[in-house]
């Protein structure tokens, strides 16, 4: 089965909009785990506007599948990894302005800045993925500076499913996604794949073969929020009721 890692930094995108505890992300990580997820990604920002320092320590030691940590590829994230110890590290372009990631990491230009991040992460025993556009210039350098493994940025694949007119635009982005895993495959690359995937795209990405793993959030927490809004009234109201019955001053 291709796996799925849970995104829960809009857990944290919601906890940081009132600077509260809740909710805690810690916990979303552990009842998608009960739920049947294979692994818990978390997107440690430099600007750090959802996911904290003190998420990851905690995430590191209550995740009990496999604790994906994506971040910059700079010097003290580096440094911040190699003390955490997470089972992988999905290093992923940062720029202050950004909504959300929005371009792959270029390998092809940085191979030289790159290589010695990924040995280093790796004689740590830590598995190194780098998050790339479905190009095969990328692909290749993600073999050459010594990953084990590439995320295929499948944001252009999203937004051609959901924006564009006809079935043409989607499938031509599949393809590249296609030709991308299989090259990977070829190269000796575990392939997994994530961004913008929700319910109704994410078949398209799963039926890819050479698939191994999906990291999935926004369109998750965006679920989840709803799902809970029925129940989260409901039990609101039960609390004023009980105010109004027994009294309470
Ligand atoms: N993979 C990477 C490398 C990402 O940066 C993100 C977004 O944080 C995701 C996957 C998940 O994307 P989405 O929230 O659109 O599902």
């Amino acid at each position: 089965m291709v796996k799925l890692g849970v995104n829960i930094d809009h857990v944290a995108t919601v906890r940081e909009a009132r600077k509260e505890r809740n909710p805690d992300p810690v916990a979303a990580a552990l009842v998608s785990e009960l739920a049947g997820a294979h692994g818990i990604t978390v997107h440690l920002r430099e600007d750090l506007r959802h996911i904290q320092e003190r998420d990851v320590r905690l995430l590191r030691q209550t995740v009990t599948t496999h604790l994906n940590l994506e971040m910059a590829p700079t010097a003290a994230m580096v440094q911040f990894a190699l003390e955490l110890q997470p089972d992988m590290v999905t290093l992923v372009p940062e720029r202050r302005q950004e909504l959300t990631t929005e371009g792959g990491l270029d390998v092809a230009g940085h191979e030289r800045e790159l290589g010695p991040i990924v040995q280093n992460l790796r004689a740590q025993r830590i598995l190194v993925s780098l998050f790339i556009d479905p190009e095969a210039r990328q692909v290749r350098s993600a073999q050459k500076v010594g990953a084990e493994l590439v995320e295929l940025h499948t944001g252009n694949f999203a937004r051609a499913f959901h924006y564009e007119q006809g079935d043409e635009a989607w499938q031509a982005e599949r393809s590249r996604l296609i030709d991308a895993a299989a090259l990977g495959h070829r190269l000796g690359l575990r392939v997994n794949a994530g961004h913008g995937l929700d319910y109704q795209n994410v078949s398209y990405v799963s039926s890819i073969p050479h698939m191994e793993e999906l990291n999935i959030g926004h369109s998750i927490i965006s679920r989840a929020i709803l799902h809970g809004m029925d129940r989260a009234v409901r039990d609101m109201l039960d609390q004023i009721r009980l105010g109004e019955t027994e009294g309470k001053k």
